[in-house]
């Protein structure tokens, strides 16, 4: 009888212990981002419990925001960003100085690889970015015929209008490779520079922004150059989801019905913060940053860039 005894309460301490194994579901996994030095390990949350702003696990937040057209970039984003160097050819290509690192580093991964990256764009001021818009306008009118109307609905396929682009938030680039440099096609997805940063870009939190078979959604063309920058954590999640941004956005619960943004909203909640401060600290007002320098659009090599 005694051993009986022990033998049961053996038998549901074992039950118990088993059960609490099997139903205690772990709230979080880990999961490694390649990429050399910038491997972080980085919570994946299961139970979306934690509010991305708020998550301190993801990289680079500020960097998760859409610019497009339901999205314009703030009127003076210009002077709220900090631009550097991050490539040299003919001309020098700036980007958002807290990028800067992760284009680099990209660039000299994909070098040791065999693979020359060849930055044709970046940054863009807004003005420049308006040129490339009318300049685009232009050519279609005269060299294929167009009517200004159709002319201008055909270039908003491909080129933003200023504010809407994201070169103007210095976190999009255009890449090509010495040996395939046109834009009027998409034959850059036939070069190894483009299977290497399809299969390598998010591991330096880059994610290809217009892809194919996405225009009904983000209004562009696929464009197999065009990069943008949203952190290791976004770029991952969102190359495994083979969603393109808006999309994200949308399967997030991050858009109204609008498409605006209503969450991670970027510099719009940096802007936000800042009139509060302002608002009880009154400050002198501030210069206007040095980004890049005004090229005169003559000196320019390619006409449009798209
Ligand atoms: N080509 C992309 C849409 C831009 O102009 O930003
Ligand atoms: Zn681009």
């Amino acid at each position: 009888m005694k051993y009986f005894a022990v033998i049961t309460i053996l038998l549901i301490s074992l039950a118990l212990v088993l059960t609490n194994f099997v139903f205690t579901k772990k709230d979080t996994d880990t999961a490694e981002i390649p990429g050399s030095e910038f491997s972080e390990t980085v919570t994946v949350s299961e139970t979306a419990a934690t509010e991305p702003e708020e998550d301190e696990n993801i990289d680079n937040k500020w960097a998760m925001f859409l610019v497009n057209k339901n999205n314009p970039l703030p009127k003076d984003y210009d002077n709220m960003i900090e631009t550097e160097v991050v490539f040299e050819s003919w001309r020098e290509y700036y980007l958002d100085v807290r990028a800067a690192d992760y284009l680099e580093r990209m660039i000299d991964d994909a070098k040791e690889d065999g693979v020359d990256l060849l930055v044709v764009s970046a940054y863009r001021t807004i003005e420049y970015q308006q040129q490339n818009f009318d300049n685009s306008v232009q050519d279609r009118m005269d060299n294929r015929g167009m009517s200004y109307d159709d002319a201008y609905a055909d270039t908003l396929a491909e080129v933003a209008l200023p504010g809407e682009s994201e070169h103007n938030a210095g976190l999009a680039l255009d890449i090509m490779c010495e040996e395939y440099q046109s834009m009027d096609d998409d034959g850059f997805e036939n070069t190894d520079a483009f299977r290497w940063l399809d299969e390598h870009a998010a591991e330096y939190g880059f994610i290809l922004r217009y892809p194919k078979g996405k225009q009904d959604v983000t209004g562009i063309i696929y464009e197999p150059w065009h990069y943008r920058f949203v952190g290791l954590y976004y770029a991952n999640e969102i190359k495994k989801s083979g969603l393109c941004l808006e999309e994200y956005f949308e399967e997030q619960g991050w858009l109204d019905e609008n498409g605006k943004a209503i969450k991670m909203r970027g510099p719009f909640e940096e802007q936000e913060k800042k009139q509060e401060e302002t608002s009880t600290v009154s400050t002198a007002a501030t210069e206007p940053k040095e980004t890049m320098p005004k090229m005169p659009y003559s000196e320019q090599q390619v006409s449009i860039i798209v």
